[in-house]
């Protein structure tokens, strides 16, 4: 028995042994191939000092005590590109190709130049004096570590309204306002780059990362897109538009295959990006993990070369997403020029391309060519000091009241704005602690956040007690599931769910008769790694109806009103609930001080000025692209992440998972919902006021290759607000196969006081009215007539002229 249970013993220490092994090899396999890839890189500042040559004072970036052509900053970028070039080595070259790995993400390097948090760098070359440059998430805000060791100061970010909150202002002037703010924050901070803005089409409501972009229209999120890039980039750091392209879901992301035709690729999904590239050329741009047509983004030379270079005239440097792809030589052929947060695998692979003739020099000159050029003109390069102290409080003000132009009221029964209002019941979990955004990469790390109760106290309401003890105690008994998962990771891999207190008739009669209205706030949240799914995230679960129902009745037969508060990121279904409530106000994710924007816009002190960037379907079936999208809300696998996934042989691909067939074609949202005049709950554009407006004088004039529109508005209600204009044009005799109308651009009055009129001038370029053209592969512009149109909504034409071209 005795020596049974020795042999025992014996064993199970072998198998201890073994595993611990195993776990430390890999271990140091992990840390030397994806976290410390490049050891002779240095984080820290190079010691580089000023000097003077013929009283000539500049940076000595080698330290030769000369001047050199690319020291030299009054000489032309290209030549100072050049002379660079010159000076470094085949492996320095090759090492600039792939980032220096994920050792800012974990914070494990000591110094103090580094930015904790960072997800990405661009490796150093102390020898040329040529700095790391970090590259940090986006897109609601920078996202480093608040934190760091060995001191008390804290490194929090601005978390500002989520991408669709932005896009729902449809004013680019305020987003470029935005963008100013938080690009300042990336300067403050020492970064060089911001991860965003995220400009992927909202092909589906269920698209986890929705929340990061703006629109299922291109032109939408162009003109929002370019405004952000220019806003940022104004502080002298660089923008990385992602992910291009076709990313319009998350489920099996790093390797799903979008199979689309070039016209809705060109027409819907490359557009927005074009728009941004030609108004503001971004620094940078991400192309995306999923392949087109068979090709991964990241090593299509048609898409990050003809199209975006040769066609656009894109002049920045193409980066992947994080271990996006496989074939680095492929990638580096393609035109991405830098693989990030780099891996030694990535760079062995180069390396031995290079040696093996499989990697050109002229590929290799013309990748490193970019990446130096946005090096150069990176503050970093000047070594001009950052204060690690942006203007939080300034930047607090930008959001809150972006955040508030941003939300949109969907019903209003007369109940909003507030009035005889001084006590007000909360319901739903969500009034109590607000969703400022949504999880993973785009989650940012702000300081703190105002929940619609405090929102509503700060403007001088009572929050009603009775109501509150009961939500208090009731997350007291379910504490566990009230737990929100710590970290960016943990919470991208578990959704944070908690459950809703669904008050009895009893309860609520008390609650109605203490309070003078109800506002029931439902939220939800999603993110990186996951689609979400239908039931009881699209649709509300069952104990949120009850909740809403058992409220509304109550209150209703009180003589009281009810609101509900949407503090959501995506679309939901509202078409079976809309009734029942007097007002519904789609506040989004409005980031820190989302609270407070919902309350200057209940309280009356903003009018409400937003407009949908989407469609509110009636049923998720409805969208032409719920036929071909991942329904199952399959998580992200790490694995695949970090090595890729095996090629599946053909006939075991899963639909909608390792491949997606854009089958709807251009039909994306309202092109679809409108041409097929099927009924929705809110359409494409839609958002109420609090005053009203009528459309006036439409002038519609042709001159050379421009149609230079103007529309007056002018305020008929009693209250000061601002008017959306949207500009729709539709060819009624087409030869071809068009949606019944498009957008074309848009425009936002000032704020108009009661009784004001404002004049709204808008451009279309000609050539926008094309189609792609697939026999021709480019653009056609069909002669003829075609109807302009100023409205309100995708459903609301107010005046139409007609031109021909
Ligand atoms: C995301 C990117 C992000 C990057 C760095 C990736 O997983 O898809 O949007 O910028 O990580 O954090």
């Amino acid at each position: 028995m005795k020596k049974i249970f020795r042999i025992l013993i014996k064993v199970l220490l072998s198998l201890v042994g073994i595993v611990l092994v195993i776990v430390i090899i890999a271990g140091i396999y992990m840390y030397s191939n994806f976290v410390n890839v490049d050891k002779s890189d240095s984080f820290r500042k190079v010691p580089v000092k000023e000097i003077s040559v013929d009283g000539y004072t500049f940076l000595d970036l080698n330290r030769n005590g000369k001047l050199d052509i690319y020291e030299d900053t009054r000489n032309p970028m290209e030549q100072r590109v050049a002379d660079l070039l010159s000076q470094m080595t085949p492996d320095e070259k090759i090492r600039m190709l792939r980032g220096a790995g994920m050792k800012t993400v974990f914070s494990l390097d000591a110094s103090n130049e580094v930015v904790k948090g960072a997800a990405g760098t661009i490796s150093a070359i102390p020898r040329l004096g040529i700095p790391t440059i970090f590259l940090s998430d986006g897109p609601a805000g920078l996202r480093i570590n608040p934190t760091r060791k060995h001191t008390d100061k804290t490194y929090y970010c601005t978390a500002f309204p989520i991408g669709t909150l932005l896009a729902s202002t449809w004013d680019v002037d305020l987003v470029e306002n935005v963008g100013e703010a938080m690009g300042n924050e990336v300067l403050e901070y020492g970064v060089d780059v911001i991860l965003g803005p995220g400009v992927n089409i909202q092909r589906n409501p269920l698209n986890g990362r929705n929340f990061e972009y703006y629109s299922e229209d291109p032109v939408v999120t162009g003109f929002i897109g370019a405004a952000m890039v220019d806003g940022i980039q104004s502080n002298g750091v660089g923008t990385s538009v992602k992910h291009f392209v076709a990313n319009s879901q998350e489920t099996n992301r790093n390797n799903n295959n979008v199979i689309i035709s070039q016209r809705a690729l060109h027409e819907i999904y490359l557009k927005g990006f074009e728009i941004i590239v030609k108004k503001s050329q971004p620094w940078t741009i991400m192309s995306s993990y999923n392949k087109v047509n068979g090709t991964y983004t990241s090593e299509s030379r048609y898409l990050l070369t003809d199209v975006l270079r040769d066609d656009w005239g894109f002049q920045g440097v193409v980066m992947t997403d994080w271990f996006g792809g496989k074939n680095p030589p492929a990638q580096i052929h393609a035109g991405n020029d830098l693989l990030e947060p780099g891996t030694k695998i990535q760079y062995r692979a180069l390396k031995k391309a290079e040696k093996e003739g499989d990697l050109s020099q002229q590929d290799i000159d013309t990748s490193v060519k970019r990446i130096l050029k946005l090096i150069l003109n990176s503050k970093k390069m000047a070594l001009s000091r950052f204060s690690d102290n942006p203007d939080l409080k300034a930047h607090a003000r930008v959001t809150r009241q972006s955040a508030a132009e941003g939300m949109i009221l969907l019903k209003n029964n007369g109940v909003l704005p507030f009035t005889n209002v001084n006590n007000i019941a909360l319901f739903g979990d969500f009034s109590y602690d607000l969703i400022a955004g949504g999880t993973g990469s785009g989650d940012v790390n702000e300081a703190y956040v105002v929940s619609p109760a405090e929102g509503l106290a700060n403007a001088g309401y009572t929050i009603n007690e009775e109501v509150k003890k009961a939500f208090n105690a009731f997350k007291q008994a379910h504490e566990k599931e009230f737990k929100k998962p710590s970290g960016t990771l943990m919470a991208m891999l578990k959704a944070y769910n908690p459950p809703e207190m669904v008050p009895d008739k009893e309860q609520l009669v008390q609650f109605a008769g203490t309070s003078d209205i109800a506002v029931v706030t439902i939220g939800r949240n999603s993110g990186e790694g996951r689609d979400r799914v239908e039931k009881n995230d699209f649709r509300l679960s069952a104990d949120e109806v009850e909740m809403i129902k058992n409220v509304c009745k109550v209150y209703h037969s009180a003589g009281k009103k009810v609101v509900v508060v949407l503090n959501i990121g995506g679309v939901i279904e509202t078409e079976s609930w809309k009734d029942l409530p007097d007002a519904i106000l789609l506040a989004w994710q409005g980031g820190e001080e989302g609270g407070n924007s919902v309350a200057d816009i209940l309280s009356g002190k903003v009018d409400p000025c937003g407009k949908l960037p989407m469609t509110f379907p009636v049923a998720l079936a409805d969208n032409a692209s719920s036929a071909n999208f991942p329904m199952g809300g399959q998580s992200m696998s790490i694995n695949s992440f970090l090595f890729g996934k095996k090629e599946k042989p053909e006939d075991k691909q899963v639909k909608n998972i390792d491949y997606t067939r854009y089958e709807e074609g251009i039909y994306v949202g309202y092109r679809y919902f409108d041409t097929k005049n099927i009924d929705v709950s809110y359409p494409f554009g839609f958002g109420m006021s609090y005053t009203s407006f009528a459309y006036e004088d439409m002038n519609v004039k042709v001159t050379d290759d421009t149609i230079n529109i103007s529309v007056k508005v002018k305020n008929t209600g009693d209250v000061a607000g601002k008017e959306i204009v949207e500009i729709y044009v539709s060819k009624p005799d087409s030869k071809i196969d068009r949606p019944v109308h498009e957008l074309k651009t848009f425009a936002k009055t000032p704020l108009m006081s009661s009784g004001e009129t404002a004049e709204l001038k808008m451009n279309i370029p000609v050539r926008d009215l094309s189609y792609w053209n697939e026999s021709t592969s480019g653009w056609t512009l069909e002669p003829g007539t075609y109807l302009i149109k100023a409205a309100a909504s995708s459903r609301d034409p107010k005046l139409s002229k007609e031109i021909s071209l």
